[in-house]
């Protein structure tokens, strides 16, 4: 097992800002970033060297930087080359059984001492968790979006998760210049327990029609001190991803509050995700 060898599972939204991030870290060596398809890695590559650029352009790191970062990415379809790294993380989409599946086959290849991180925004760790050889290294790293730019990870510790686990997680944390704060396992953590209501009520309050997207938006950012309204982020986020944590929300605290709105879900027919599919809230 090597230490300074990490990989993603799944090279999304999150996936690719979390490669990229580590990417640029002095101490990690090569990065593996997999994915179902050639394709899919083929346009997360783009997206990573298009963020790279924006941060040479902003000179936050020089141009051989840039280049040597993506060059410590390897982009592939087989998830048997992570089994050596020191860190997985998985960023996948937000599915449980999806991700048990990982995880069951994480847990046959990986070393004894492996850590086995979710990126996760509400599924519970334990039940990631269960029934694993290695359960004891499972634990939540949820980055926020857009990775490269947020500083919060939230640790969240299952209730098997090992105290050598936490620690080394948190030393990659501060690896990358970012700051970890810890919490326990519960439906949508702290982080998208108190958005994802706000974001869900928000587009409630569209569907009624009390006021535009861009009125509501207005209100929450000049009023609240927020750097973004709630339906710009929901794009932001993807209005799938907004969906799953509310189901997760329902399902957990079986809550008539955390029903998601009908609007929500409209949207997830429609194939109107965000900046994604460039149809949400807005056009992009
Ligand atoms: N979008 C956000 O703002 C945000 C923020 C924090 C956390 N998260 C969480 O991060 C995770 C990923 O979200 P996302 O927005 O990046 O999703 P996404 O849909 O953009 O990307 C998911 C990727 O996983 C790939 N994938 C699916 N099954 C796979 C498999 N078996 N093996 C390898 N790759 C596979 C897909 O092809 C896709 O490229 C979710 O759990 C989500 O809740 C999302």
């Amino acid at each position: 097992m090597n230490e300074n060898l990490i990989s993603v599972i799944g090279s999304g939204t999150m996936g690719n800002g979390i490669a990229h991030v580590f990417a640029t870290c002095p101490n990690v060596e090569k990065v593996i970033l997999v994915d179902l398809s050639v394709q899919i890695l083929k346009n997360a590559k783009e997206i990573i060297k298009k963020n790279l650029d924006r941060q040479v352009k902003k000179e936050i790191i020089s141009q051989v930087k840039s280049e040597e970062s993506l060059a410590k990415i390897v982009f592939t379809t087989d998830v048997e080359e992570v089994k050596e790294s020191g860190l997985v993380i998985e960023a996948v989409k937000e599915d449980e059984m999806i991700k048990k599946n990982i995880f069951k086959k994480l847990d046959s290849i990986v070393s004894k001492d492996t850590i086995m991180a979710t990126n996760t925004s509400s599924i519970s760790i334990d039940k990631i968790a269960i029934n694993l050889k290695k359960s004891q290294n499972v634990i939540g790293m949820h980055f926020m979006n857009p990775v490269p730019v947020m500083k919060l990870v939230e640790i969240i510790k299952g209730s098997q998760t090992n105290n050598l686990i936490v620690e080394k997680t948190l030393d990659y944390v501060s690896s990358l210049n970012k700051i970890a704060v810890e919490c326990n396992d519960s439906p949508g953590f702290v982080s998208n327990r108190i958005l994802m209501p706000m974001i869900n009520e928000a587009a409630f309050t569209l569907m009624e029609g009390v006021a535009s997207a861009e009125s509501i938006d207005q209100i929450m950012k000049l009023g609240m001190g927020h750097p973004m309204g709630p339906l710009k982020l929901a794009d932001l986020i993807g209005i799938d991803v907004c969906v799953s944590i509310m189901n997760v929300l329902f399902d957990g605290f079986k809550q008539e509050k955390y029903r998601v709105c009908p609007l929500l879900d409209k949207m997830m027919k429609e194939n109107k995700l965000g900046i994604k599919t460039k149809k949400g809230f807005y056009k992009y």
